[in-house]
């Protein structure tokens, strides 16, 4: 079963070919330069990178792979949730293929994707090199194994998204929460905007917080004690935004600057880690999973690690490479549901920019 997958749902132009499990190549085409003035994408210019960069990173992805597209037994999109235009960019190219190859079209879920990611490997270079079985780009996918981990919980944790999943068995699971305001992702932006850092700044509070001392200040860690799986992250960042208004001082104090940085991470991180542990222990799973574009933080990834040995959990984290958005996911995704015969092919389907894991 050979597969394209493409992924235009935010600011990363995407597309992978995937065969039997196995990732043949995995382009990313990020925009982040591009919005980086703006302090957030905007989805009028992030449509039209989409445009720009859709055919050459689908080729590229397609020369990668050694794949022509006569090969292909079907062709995937990300269907939502995302931005409008965005998403309409990969959709309607995805359909145009897959009815000019007479091929099945597979529109994905993003977050359901998300939920894949963890357990895509990327394979050392010597082993790339060496072994016929790994493929050029270093990716595979241990087939047979995630099964083993079912049930687990899934923590989505992304600019856009705070989401925990309980996945129940393969293409079957149930959102347990979610944020009722803003994304972790998005705290760690907004925050990092205040203190005058660069977009997105969760990358560089992430650096910024090494050196800083995580209990030198004090935020809340909003719904750290209520008994659902729901986030909420808006009040960290008012409480921040207060702070900063009666400390400005604080701002030209390198040292300080990184005080604060460690210490908003540490609210951040605390409020995900205990709910992701709380929920797995209500649910009486074995296994944590994480994926999205926060789970590169290092500190999320320490303090998951730190919690499951303590309670016993097997830990999943997505590779770094592969916590952002891409179309490897999309594609092992699809495969999954062409085996399984678990979708509707409609080269006329719409975007769903706002479709909700349920
Ligand atoms: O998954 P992603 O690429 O895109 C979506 O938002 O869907 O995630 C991007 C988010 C941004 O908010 C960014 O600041 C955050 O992930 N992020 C991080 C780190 N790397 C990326 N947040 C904290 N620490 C990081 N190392
Ligand atoms: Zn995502």
């Amino acid at each position: 079963m050979t597969l394209l997958a493409l992924e235009t749902s935010c600011d990363e132009t995407s597309a992978a070919v995937v065969r039997d499990g196995k990732i043949l190549s995995n382009i990313v085409s990020s925009q982040i330069k591009l919005h980086a003035e703006y302090g957030g994408v905007v989805p009028e210019l992030a449509a039209r990178e989409h445009l720009k960069n859709i055919s050459p990173v689908t080729q590229a992805a397609l020369d990668e792979a050694k794949i022509s597209p006569a090969q292909l037994d079907a062709v995937a999109a990300t269907q939502g949730p995302g931005l409008a235009i965005a998403l309409l960019v990969g959709l309607k190219t995805a359909q145009a293929m897959a009815f000019a190859l007479s091929k099945p079209f597979i529109g994905i879920n993003h977050h359901e994707a998300h939920l894949y990611s963890p357990w895509i490997n990327v394979l050392p270079a010597s082993c790339r090199q060496k072994n016929g079985d790994c493929l050029q780009d270093g990716y595979t996918l241990p087939a047979a194994d995630f099964s083993k981990f079912q049930p687990n919980v899934s923590l989505i944790v992304s600019g856009g998204h705070t989401l925990l999943v309980l996945v129940e068995s393969d293409l079957n699971h149930r959102v347990l929460g979610g944020t009722i305001d803003d994304a972790a992702g998005e705290c760690f932006d907004k925050t990092g905007k205040l203190m005058g850092l660069a977009y997105p700044a969760g990358p560089v509070i992430d650096k910024l917080a090494e050196q800083g001392n995580p209990k030198a200040f004090s935020f809340p860690r909003p719904l750290l004690h209520d008994a659902n799986d729901d986030f909420s992250f808006s009040g960290l960042k008012t409480s921040v935004r207060y702070f900063l208004r009666d400390h400005p001082d604080l701002l030209n104090d390198p040292q300080k600057v990184r005080d604060i940085c460690a210490s908003v991470q540490a609210a951040i991180v605390e409020v995900l880690v205990a709910k992701t542990i709380r929920a797995a222990k209500r649910n009486g799973v074995r296994c944590v999973t994480a994926s999205g574009g926060v789970t590169c933080n290092r500190a999320l990834r320490n303090e998951l690690e730190r919690a499951c040995q303590k309670n016993g959990f097997t830990l999943h984290l997505a590779e770094k490479s592969l916590c952002t958005d891409n179309a490897a996911m999309i594609g092992i995704l699809a495969e999954q549901k062409l085996l399984k015969g678990n979708f509707i092919s409609e080269f006329d389907a719409e975007i769903k920019p706002g479709w909700a894991l349920a």
